[in-house]
């Protein structure tokens, strides 16, 4: 049997970097990409501010297409987040960069998946959607994507109202659908990626492992927190279009006191844009501005280059698999 999602994406290893806002930017996109998996741009690549301008997030994302293309010539993707009512207007533009710059691979997420799956495909772009339901999963196989990529309840970032865990999510999905699946949330070396495939995955899908990398655009503040997380070093923070995971630092405690206080929807939001991830990955606010961040934080001591990550991964693949057969002796 061969992999379908190395077949699918024309790449070496079934690793793919995970899109992450403020985070995932072109080195670190071409560095993935170079060391045989598939680096993916995020929202904000490369970006110096915030702007509430659509024409303008699409053109810097267009800029971080064209520098991922000087830095390799292998397939990456560029994430859309989908979004909803009046958030498609960013999405479209950024979907028109796409289908300009003829980007190999979109991944879609938070949103539905009948809304640009066909105008991608029409163009020859692969198309991942990730989902955090099988429900979703079936809606995203008729909705014609290529695969679908479970994001479980572990996963750092925003990823449905669901608690679904990897363990629990990926193995449902792939009865669910015939379409290649690929596992995220948890992952973060061969074990995990070998996890991914027993539970029936063609793929691993992988962001907090990363962003942990001298690649990433993360601030040095919010990377040496994430070496200093240990175990128990991640929250669930529920807002009121869905559940994040996070860091857990004082943005995430005062979040959660507010809560618990009664807070106003209205008051939430002021606080969360007040603290936002902008100010943590780009300022190194690392105390008190989010930090998506999945729990496999507990999981990263060092901050390694994508190509030593990647060779470290890719050998231990072949060292964990060969303990797994120890273990498994007599038994098949
Ligand atoms: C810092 C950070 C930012 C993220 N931003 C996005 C995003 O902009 N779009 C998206 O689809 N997913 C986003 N995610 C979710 C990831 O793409 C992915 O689902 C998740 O990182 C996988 O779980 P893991 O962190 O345990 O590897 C983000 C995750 C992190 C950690």
């Amino acid at each position: 049997m061969k992999n379908r999602i190395r077949e699918l994406l024309g790449i070496r290893y079934p690793i793919i970097q995970a899109p992450m806002n403020w985070v995932s930017g072109a080195d670190l996109t071409a560095a993935v990409s170079n060391a045989g998996g598939l680096g993916t741009l995020g929202p904000n690549a490369g970006a110096e501010g915030i702007t509430p301008d659509a024409e303008e997030t699409a053109e810097r994302m267009r800029i971080q297409i064209r520098r991922v293309k000087a830095l390799t010539a292998k397939p990456f993707a560029v994430n859309i987040v989908a979004g909803f009512g009046e958030l498609l207007v960013y999405s479209q533009k950024i979907v028109d960069v796409v289908l300009e710059e003829a980007v190999p691979v979109a991944i879609v997420s938070v949103g539905r998946p009948d809304i640009y799956t066909g105008v991608l495909k029409d163009a020859g772009i692969r198309v991942l959607h990730a989902i955090s339901t099988p429900r979703h999963g079936i809606k995203a196989e008729e909705a014609g994507v290529d695969a679908v990529i479970c994001e479980g309840y572990e996963a750092g970032g925003h990823k449905g109202f669901t608690e679904l865990t990897t363990l629990t999510l990926t193995p449902m999905v792939a009865d669910a659908v015939s379409i290649p699946v690929v596992a995220g949330g948890g992952i973060g070396d061969a074990r995990g990626i070998l996890a991914a495939l027993a539970l029936g995955a063609d793929g691993a899908y992988m962001g907090t492992r990363f962003m942990a990398t001298k690649e990433s655009e993360s601030h040095a503040n919010v990377k040496a927190a994430i070496v200093a997380g240990k175990d128990i070093c991640t929250a669930s923070v529920p807002k009121d279009f869905m559940l994040a995971r996070d860091l857990t630092n004082d943005f995430t405690r005062t979040y959660h006191e507010m809560r618990a206080a009664g807070a106003s929807p209205v008051a939430l939001n002021e606080f969360l844009n007040a603290h936002s991830q902008y100010q943590a990955q780009h300022l190194g606010e690392a105390d008190t501005a989010e930090i998506c961040c999945g729990q496999v934080a507990g999981l990263i001591d060092e901050i390694p280059s994508v190509k030593d990550l990647m060779a470290d991964m890719v050998q231990n693949i072949g060292v964990q698999f060969e303990a797994l057969k120890q273990r498994l002796a007599g038994l098949v």
